[in-house]
This record gives C-alpha cells, sequence and structure tokens, in this order.
C-alpha cells in the first residue's frame, strides 16, 4: 500500500462503505481517482460489489461478471465440485457436456478447465436463452483460452442439434428456480442482477420450478446410457426434483445439502 492509500481508503469508509469493500476497490482501481469516484458511485447506488468491480473469482477461474448475467454464487460452487465427482465416477475420457442456462459460464468453464487439469478433454455446450449472457460467456471463454465450447442460444434443450440426443455425459444445470412470491421477500441487491436469471414460474404446486421441471423432463432424451444430470435447486424442492427425476425415469437419485446444510444439489443418472 502506498502512503495516499490510508487517506483514500478512511475517505471511502467516511462516505459509507464497508473497509473490506473500500480495501477491494481501491486495489482495482490503484491511484485512479475518476474510476474510484464512479465506483463509489456505483456502490453507494446499491449496484453488487462483484458488477462494479467487473471479475470475480469463482473457483479457479476470474470470471468477467457484469449485468448481462447472475453473480456466480457459492452453493454454485459446490455443485462444480459434485459433478466433477460424477464424472469422475463414470471414467468418460472425452465427456461432452451441456451447461443449461450458463450465464458467465461459471458451471461449464469450471468444468472445462478443472477437467483439462486431470487429463480429461471435454467438450462444454453452453446454452442460455439471453444473447448478452451468452457473449459474456464466450467472453470468459476466450478470457481462459477455453476453447472446446459450442454456445447455443436458445430455451433448454430447443436449440440442440439433434445429432446429440443419447450422445451427453453430462447434463449440468443452475436454472432459475426463485418463485415470485418468494422474490418480493429478498434482497433489492438482487434488483440488479437480470430477474431472467433468477425468476422462474410455479409448476406443480411448487413455487419456481417449472424450469427445473423442464430441466429435469428434458435431460434423458439427451444423456448417454450412464449419464448424469447434476441440478441445483431451491432449498424447498427437495422433494419436487426427486419427483420429477424419478418421473423422467431417472436412477441413482441423490440430493446433496450445501455448506449451509440445506437440500440443494440432485445427482441422478439415466438408465
Ligand atoms: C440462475 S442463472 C445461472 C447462471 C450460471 N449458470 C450460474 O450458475 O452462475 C440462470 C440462467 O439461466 C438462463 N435461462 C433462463 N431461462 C432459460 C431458458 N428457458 N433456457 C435457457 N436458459 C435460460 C438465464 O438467462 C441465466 O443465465
Amino acid at each position: 500500500m502506498t502512503g495516499a492509500e490510508p487517506t483514500v481508503l478512511a475517505g471511502l469508509v467516511a462516505a459509507g462503505l464497508e473497509r473490506r469493500e473500500a480495501r477491494w476497490l481501491v486495489e482495482e482501481c490503484g491511484s485512479d481517482h475518476d474510476a474510484l469516484a464512479d465506483a463509489l458511485a456505483r456502490r453507494l447506488a446499491g449496484e453488487p460489489l462483484q458488477y462494479v468491480i467487473g471479475h470475480w473469482p469463482f473457483r479457479r477461474l476470474d470470471l468477467d461478471v457484469d449485468a448481462r448475467a447472475l453473480i456466480p454464487r457459492p452453493e454454485t460452487e459446490e455443485l462444480v465440485g459434485r459433478a466433477i465427482d460424477v464424472l469422475a465416477l463414470s471414467n468418460v475420457p472425452a465427456p461432452i457436456v451441456l451447461d443449461l442456462g450458463c450465464g458467465t459460464g461459471a458451471i461449464g468453464l469450471s468444468l472445462l478447465a478443472e477437467l483439462a487439469e486431470r487429463g480429461v478433454a471435454a467438450t462444454l455446450i453452453a446454452v442460455d436463452v439471453s444473447s448478452a449472457a451468452l457473449a459474456l460467456c464466450r467472453q470468459n471463454a476466450l478470457k481462459h483460452e477455453l476453447y472446446s465450447v459450442s454456445f447455443v442460444l436458445g430455451s433448454w434443450y430447443d436449440g440442440l442439434d439433434e445429432s446429440l440426443a443419447g450422445r451427453v455425459d453430462l447434463v449440468v444445470s443452475n436454472p432459475p428456480y426463485v418463485g415470485a412470491l418468494e422474490r418480493v421477500s429478498l434482497d433489492p441487491v438482487l434488483d440488479h442482477e437480470p430477474s431472467g436469471a433468477l425468476v422462474a414460474a410455479d409448476a406443480e404446486g411448487v413455487g419456481g420450478f417449472a424450469d427445473l421441471a423442464a430441466v429435469i423432463a428434458g435431460a434423458p432424451r439427451w444423456l448417454a446410457a450412464g449419464g448424469a444430470l447434476v441440478v441445483e435447486h431451491g432449498h424447498d424442492q427437495r422433494e419436487a426434483v426427486r419427483r420429477a427425476a424419478f418421473g423422467a425415469g431417472l436412477r441413482d437419485v441423490v440430493d446433496f445439502e450445501d455448506l449451509a446444510g440445506k437440500p440443494r444439489i440432485l445427482v441422478a443418472r439415466r438408465p
């Protein structure tokens, strides 16, 4: 830290930032006072720190993040860990991975990068219904020099090439799963994230379940025999995702808690 920075830090804290956040901004902006003033104004206006900084760590990747896509969450890092374990059990040398609702690319790109470190050359198909999110995912793929990715603009499985049917080794997804009713009671900071990344319609009497239902029901058609589905869901949706997985004919259905002890990650296989 240079001599000027403690004063700058103190100024940011006096303006209303938490000390930890003030440090982030000083580290990001350095001696660029215009950039710092702009960042401070954005943060004080309620924009999430991650968007203000413009990039954020997710597992081993530093991902570009902005209002085009959801800020990747810590529980989704756990989902990636589960997906890696599942693929390790499958022992497929060059798996095809389908990331549905890729957003920044947090899940799929992390899988590509971490599997490559284990000598596994995966191919990723990254799907999103938002062209803006898909562009951000492409930006992150280029940033991390991850090239074995195809980008598909479309709703869940709709834009996939028919030739993929029955060939996908892993379908992974963190779809929107917050119901409209629950959404109104959540932190207003979420207003800065795309609503289409968070909120799903209700289905089968379960709040925010429609996208999960579509992802689970569609998986068997695209999965290879023995291929796995790994999806994140809301803490109160455990019974609904398990029922949907069995209803779709999937087997070896297990639902894991996240580190906070809440039901969060469904794993199932196509027989
Ligand atoms: C909860 S965010 C997850 C983003 C990223 N995978 C992550 O975990 O950080 C859900 C993503 O699904 C996308 N999405 C919403 N509806 C979709 C649909 N019908 N088909 C494909 N993607 C969709 C959103 O645009 C958003 O990027």
